[in-house]
């Protein structure tokens, strides 16, 4: 049996620890907003936190998740108020979608570590794939989601 928790509620999960976590997410939780696009840990669109860091979870056996947090695009916010959510809103960043869940986690982990970050660090670190090509906005997006964060530590 294994044992950790999913945006503030335990699982127990009775499977093969290598299971790939994006499988236990979607299929044994019902929580599809972290999508399958590569399987091999390249495009990001499964990225999830694990302890509030992003990882991508099509490649993390759910035995990595032993007594951690997993927090999905589902629980990042209760009411999308995250500053990352709310950035991405005001921009209107998405196009199809598909690519964006992962975008969110990737960035709202990455501004933990990056406060105020430049158009540099963004591309040395935000590395998802968009097939729709919205990383114009997805960078001006970050920025964005960089002030409201200080703002409302200000406020
Ligand atoms: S589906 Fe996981 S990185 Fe592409
Ligand atoms: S918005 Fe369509 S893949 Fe990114």
């Amino acid at each position: 049996m294994i044992r950790f928790s999913v945006n503030g509620e335990s699982i127990q999960y009775d499977g093969p620890g290598d299971t790939p976590l994006l499988w236990v997410l979607r299929d044994q939780l019902g929580l599809t907003g972290a999508k399958y696009g590569c399987g091999i840990g390249v495009c990001g669109a499964c990225m999830i936190h694990l302890d509030g860091r992003a990882l991508t979870a099509c490649t993390l056996p759910v035995s990595a998740a032993t007594g951690r947090q997993v927090t999905t695009i589902e629980g990042l916010s209760e009411d999308g108020s995250h500053p990352v959510q709310q950035a991405w809103r005001e921009l209107d960043v998405p196009q199809c979608g598909y690519c964006q869940p992962g975008h969110i986690m990737a960035v709202a982990s990455f501004l933990e570590t990056h406060p105020a970050p430049t158009d540099e660090t963004i591309n040395a670190n935000i590395t998802n794939l968009c097939r729709c090509g919205t990383y114009v906005r997805v960078r001006k997006a970050i920025h964005r989601a960089a002030e409201i964060r200080e703002e409302s530590r200000e406020s």
